[in-house]
Parts: C-alpha cells; structure tokens; sequence
C-alpha cells in the first residue's frame, strides 16, 4: 500500500496571481488554464487521489471560488448529456464531482508560498501531510506524489520531490545539499530559496512536491520572510532538520513548468504526443 503512514490531507495552494500569463489570469485563476481540455489543477487533484489520500485543502484567494466551483456536481449539465444520450461524457463529468473531498482556506495577502501552507493549519489532522504545486507538472507511471510517499514509507521524515537545474534556473528555485543515501534519494543537510549561484550548495533543486510534518506549522508562525520579502517554506523545512530527518527524492518524469506559457504549450505537445 502507498500509504502506510497515512496521511490524510494534501493541500495545494492556488492562490498565485499568475503574472506570467497575464492578461488572461486576470479573469481566469491561472489554475483553471488547460492543458488542452483539462485545467491543470485537476492534475493535481488526481495524482494526489491516486494515492488513497482524498482530503484536499485548496489555499486560495477570496475572488477563486471558481476554482473549487470546477469540482462541483453540475446538474444542469448532466441533465442535458442524458438527454441526449451521451453516456460517455455523463461518466466523465460524474467522476469528476466525486474525486475528493475538497475544502478551501483563504490566503488573504500574498506572503509567500509558507504563509499559504500556514493557512491549512486548521484542517490537517494526520502528523505527516502533502503539499503539491500544481505549476511542477510530471508525467510518469509512478508518479510523483507516490514517488516521495514510497520514500516517506520505507524512511519515516520529511520528504521534498527534487530535480537537477540548469545553472540559469538556480536563483529561481530552492537548492538543496544532501548526501546521497540510496538511488535517487539524499538525505538533506540544507536548503537556500532561491540563491544566487555562487551561493548555491549544489544544482538540485526542490520541486512542488513535498511531506511535511505538522511540527512545521510551528516553525512557519515564526518564519521571517527572506527571498522576494516572502514566508518561504524552505526556511522553514531548514529549520526543521534540528528535530526532524528530511529526505530528497529525484523525482523520475518528464517535469514541466506550466506556472508559463513556454511550460504549459511544451506540455500540451507532450500530452498530444502521448494519447496519439
Ligand atoms: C517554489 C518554492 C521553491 C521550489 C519551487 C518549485 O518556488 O519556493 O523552493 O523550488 O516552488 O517549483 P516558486 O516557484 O513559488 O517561486
């Protein structure tokens, strides 16, 4: 089983502005762009739901409710596929209502993406909780979230998803240092946000896949921001390898960025390509 040490709740924060594709996140959250038909929060949800995990937590901004909106039972629309006999679409569009369990918490000022997982605080129950980020999409038959789960299982502690950048996208990202323990997996020993380069401690950085311990929300209440004036929740995870032993997983995938067009449009040829 995926999920020995069970954990319960995933949050996914979706409360970014999506300033590198205004104009159009302007109306539209940038988590309900799609990747062809489908928005990528929806990826999330079911990466995450594949996992047995069906507590998900949106963080988001008040003016979002659409985004939980999407996952909704539509009846209007079910009506009109049974009328006209579409069966196909009538067992898409069910499933889609009954994927999980999803609550939201609000995150009324753009603090940083610590702040945003503070704000679940409330609604995790469980010691050990996921957080995904919807922008780092990864297209593998094991996936992600089950990637660091597995590790999570066999090691107990925290567990971050990570990838090797290119030097250029080493002040973009949190960088970590670790010693490789096993194939694929470092144990952690510290973690910078967004560093310049020649303060970088490697050139493997996190991506938006993380288990973290409840013990975090403590830490995150007295986090000072640092990179951009933001809460950063890698300060945070540093700060815990004083009580806590944290894991890095390369994760195995082709990853995309689809938080930018460039991302979101290489993903989609992905996509297409696949299902051809
Ligand atoms: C966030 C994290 C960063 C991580 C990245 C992965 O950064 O703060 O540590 O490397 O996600 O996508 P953001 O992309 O929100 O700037």
């Amino acid at each position: 089983m995926s999920n020995k040490f069970l954990i319960k709740s995933a949050v996914i924060p979706v409360a970014g502005i999506g300033t590198r594709f205004l104009p159009i996140t302007r109306s539209v959250p940038k988590v309900l762009l799609p990747l062809i038909n489908r928005p990528i929060i929806e990826y999330a949800v079911r990466e995450i739901v594949s996992c047995g995990i069906s507590d998900i937590i949106f963080v988001m901004g008040r003016n979002m409710n659409i985004v939980k909106e999407y996952f909704d039972e539509k009846s209007d629309l079910l009506k009109y596929l049974k009328d006209s006999n579409n069966f196909e679409k009538i067992k898409e569009q069910e499933e889609i209502s009954k994927l999980a369990n999803i609550d939201v918490v609000y995150q009324d000022k753009a603090l940083g993406l610590g702040h945003a997982i503070l704000q679940s605080k409330s609604k995790i129950k469980s010691e050990y909780f996921l957080v995904v980020l919807p922008d780092d999409l990864i297209f593998n038959d094991i996936n992600a979230v089950k990637q660091i789960l597995e590790v999570h299982n066999k090691l107990g502690g925290t567990c971050v998803g990570l990838k090797e950048v290119q030097e250029e996208e080493i002040s973009n990202k949190g960088i970590v240092e670790g010693k490789l323990i096993k194939k694929n997996i470092y144990s952690l020993s510290n973690m910078v946000e967004k560093p310049e380069i020649v303060n970088a401690p490697s050139n493997l950085s996190i991506i938006g896949r993380y288990i973290l311990n409840k013990k975090i929300f403590e830490l995150l209440e007295k986090q000072s921001p640092s990179a951009l004036g933001e809460i950063q929740i890698t300060d945070s995870i540093k700060n815990s390898m004083k009580f806590e032993n944290v894991y890095g997983k390369l994760i195995e995938g082709e990853h995309f960025d689809v938080g930018n067009p460039k991302g979101m449009l290489e993903a989609s040829i992905y996509l297409t390509n696949q299902n051809k």
